[in-house]
């Protein structure tokens, strides 16, 4: 359960909202980026799905260190050699949380 409110920090007294947010799941060994389009979320696993790699969120994509992979902040392949998109959890809203289904 992550609150929305996560979703906005602090800078010189304004209130700025940051595109994403990531958290740790106890089950796995990389982070789920929580990533805020318009009003809709989506929470992906940060592993590359060509050989494992952590990915890096910038630029509104997440992109591999290793050999190049591009991801939309939807989990979908934009750029190879990576052929699966990223694995993706059930979200759900209210106005206060957001519940990420890990099963
Ligand atoms: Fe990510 Fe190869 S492990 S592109």
């Amino acid at each position: 359960i992550i609150p929305r409110a996560e979703f906005w920090k602090t800078v010189k007294n304004k209130k700025v909202e940051r595109p994403f947010v990531l958290v740790n799941a106890a089950d796995e060994e990389f982070p789920i980026c929580i990533y805020k389009n318009n009003d809709s979320y989506t929470a992906s696993l940060l592993k590359c799905t060509h050989r494992g790699c952590e990915l890096n969120v910038g630029g509104g994509i997440y992109s591999c260190p290793c050999h190049g992979s591009e991801f939309s902040t939807e989990g979908k392949v934009l750029e190879g050699p990576a052929d699966q998109d990223l694995k993706t959890y059930k979200i759900e809203t209210d106005n206060e949380n957001i519940y990420i289904y890990l099963f």
